[in-house]
Formats: structure tokens, C-alpha cells, sequence
């Protein structure tokens, strides 16, 4: 595997002083694609959930995944992209990525469009997991991430079909699977936020109350719900907490912070314009509805 540092040095010639994004060969592209991946993988994500000038990521990316929502900044974006699957020991649905295969690649300018199928080895459900992301990454002139746009291909039926394929539920009636699933995910949430969600970030008065809230009180959620006001949500912010209480505690807590939260509505979500640069190449459409207006 190389390293980060490497690659990005490799890289400098290309920097020229001309205008808009710049141009990298595909080669380049390819390699600042299959780094991203090498570093994704466990464990050596390890090394990129603390932010330093060696983070893949430019100091103010801005990322988005389809099943959670937009993550402005280089400190979060460390911690979900990397954070959130590196924790073998910690219940999670997933577990921690130890293969990638990408099966399609088209790169121009600075943008690299990719499908890969991850393995990850769901350590909690004990089952080896292929899981399909599309993305399309934007890199700036020293090779870091200054966009990404990330979609979680056939999630949906990966969720619906996850328990009966894991066997852990000790039956398969979706009712009965839901209802385990609920006190299991409650339960995990609940202990995260009683060890690290203390003092000012104490979002539950007990275990109990935490327990009855995500139970009762807030929904499931649906696999598209990832980052709306369910308990799935919360169970994915969990793993965050230990890293930054003050940021992440209230992503658990009640109010779901910014990020479990309902917010925005199917078609605003869909039409957010959010990116700084357009994602299609060489000027060929830069005032889409995506592009944020100068
Ligand atoms: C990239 O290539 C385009 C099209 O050839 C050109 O207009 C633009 O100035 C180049 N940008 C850089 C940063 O070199
Ligand atoms: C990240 O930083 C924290 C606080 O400085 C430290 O306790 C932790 O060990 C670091 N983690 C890694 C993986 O370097
Ligand atoms: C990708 O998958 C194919 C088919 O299973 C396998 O032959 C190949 O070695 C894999 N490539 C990488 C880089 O993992
Ligand atoms: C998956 O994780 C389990 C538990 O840590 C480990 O025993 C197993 O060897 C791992 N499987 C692979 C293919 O890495």
C-alpha cells in the first residue's frame, strides 16, 4: 500500500497556475481513486479518524451520502468516512471494510466517478458483507478530496435481507427480527451516550429513559432515514461520540442535534443545490441545480 504523502507528492508537478479545477491525466485519477480505498479499508482507517494535514480530505470538503446527508468539513468527514467503520469490537451492522473491488471508473478533469463492492466483515452479525457504493469524487490541486458524492447502491435490500442472511435473529419474521433489532440498536446507543455523553453533553437522564425514548418515542427508521430523526440514525452517530462528545453527544440525544433530524423534505433534498464545483467536467454544465451560485 502507499502512502498518502507519496501519492499527494507525486502529484505536484501537475499543479499549474491556470484557472477552474485542475486537469489531472487518468492515471493520476485512478491512483488518487484506489488511495482513497486503500485508506478506507480496516485498518488502516485507523490513522485518518484524527484530522491532520496528512487527511485525505481538504480542510472545507464538502461530502454527501444519500442514506445520511451532507457533511461539511474536513474534522466530521475524517470521522464518519473513517470513524464509523473501524470499530470491530462495537456492535454495527456493517463492521469494518477489509476488501475492495471497483467495477466501474470514468475520470476527467479532477473527477473520478466509481463503483466499488466493499467487503466488510460485519464482526457483530458474523457474516462477510458485499456492499456497493457509488461515488464521484472531486480532488483539488495537491490531490485531496474537496467534494465527494456517495451512494449506498441496493442499501434497501441489503437492510431487508441482512438479518435473514446474518441468521442471528434466531428467526425470520420481519415483525420479530424489527422488534430484536430495535432493543439491540436502543441498548448499544444507550451505553454509548451513559459512558461518553456526561456533564454538559448529557443527553438522558438514565439508561431507562434513553431506552423508552429510542424505542417509543422516535422510529425505526427507514434505510433511506439514516440521517433523519430514527433511531437508525442514532445508532450510526454512536460510534462518533467517544472521538468528540461536544460535537456528536446531541446526534444521539433526543433533539438528534443537526444531523437525526427531519429537516428536509424529499424534493428539497433532491434539488439541494450544495456543490462548489459542478460534476460535470470542462465547463460543460456548470450552472446545474446542484452547483452552489457564486
Ligand atoms: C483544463 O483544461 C481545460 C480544457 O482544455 C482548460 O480550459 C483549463 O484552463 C485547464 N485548467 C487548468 C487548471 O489547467
Ligand atoms: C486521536 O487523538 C486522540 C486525542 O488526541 C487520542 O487519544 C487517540 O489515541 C488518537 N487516535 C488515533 C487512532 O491516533
Ligand atoms: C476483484 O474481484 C475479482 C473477481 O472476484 C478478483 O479476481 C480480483 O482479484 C479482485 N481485485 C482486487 C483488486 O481485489
Ligand atoms: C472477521 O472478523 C472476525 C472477528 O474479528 C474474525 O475472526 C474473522 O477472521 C474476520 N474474517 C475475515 C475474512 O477477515
Amino acid at each position: 500500500m502507499r502512502s498518502l504523502a507519496l501519492i499527494t507528492a507525486s502529484y505536484l508537478p501537475a499543479i499549474v497556475a491556470a484557472a477552474g479545477p485542475p486537469n489531472f491525466t487518468f492515471d493520476t485519477l485512478w491512483s488518487l481513486q484506489t488511495n482513497f480505498w486503500d485508506n478506507f479499508l480496516y485498518p488502516a482507517n485507523l490513522k485518518q479518524i484524527n484530522t491532520t494535514d496528512d487527511s485525505i480530505f481538504a480542510k472545507d470538503v464538502q461530502g454527501r451520502v444519500d442514506t445520511t446527508r451532507t457533511f461539511p468539513g474536513r474534522e466530521l468527514n475524517n470521522e464518519y468516512i473513517f470513524g464509523l467503520f473501524s470499530q470491530p469490537e462495537t456492535f454495527s451492522l456493517t463492521g469494518i471494510p477489509i476488501a475492495y473491488n471497483i467495477t466501474q471508473f470514468v475520470a476527467s478533469q479532477n473527477i473520478a466517478s466509481a463503483t466499488t463492492v466493499i467487503t466488510f466483515n460485519s464482526t457483530s452479525l458474523d457474516i462477510l458483507l458485499p456492499l456497493t457504493i457509488d461515488t464521484w469524487i472531486a480532488f483539488n490541486a495537491d490531490g485531496k478530496i474537496i467534494q465527494y458524492d456517495a451512494v449506498f447502491r441496493w442499501f434497501g435490500w441489503l437492510v431487508q435481507v441482512l438479518p435473514e442472511t446474518a441468521g442471528k435473529f434466531g428467526t425470520k419474521d420481519p415483525a420479530e427480527v424489527q422488534s430484536k433489532l430495535t432493543t439491540l440498536l436502543a441498548e448499544g446507543v444507550c451505553e454509548m451516550s451513559d459512558k461518553y455523553c456526561t456533564g454538559e453533553n448529557l443527553q438522558y437522564e438514565s439508561k431507562e429513559q434513553c431506552k423508552q425514548f429510542l424505542t417509543k418515542e422516535t422510529r425505526f427508521g427507514m434505510p433511506h432515514e439514516l440521517g433523519k430523526n430514527t433511531l437508525f440514525c442514532r445508532e450510526v452517530h454512536k460510534h462518533m461520540v467517544q472521538y468528540r462528545p461536544k460535537e456528536h453527544c446531541s446526534h444521539i440525544g433526543p433533539s438528534g442535534g443537526n444531523m437525526c433530524v427531519d429537516d428536509k423534505s424529499y424534493a428539497e433534498t433532491v434539488m439541494e443545490a450544495y456543490y462548489p464545483q459542478s460534476w460535470v467536467a470542462y465547463g460543460y454544465g456548470d450552472d446545474n441545480m446542484w452547483v452552489l451560485k457564486h
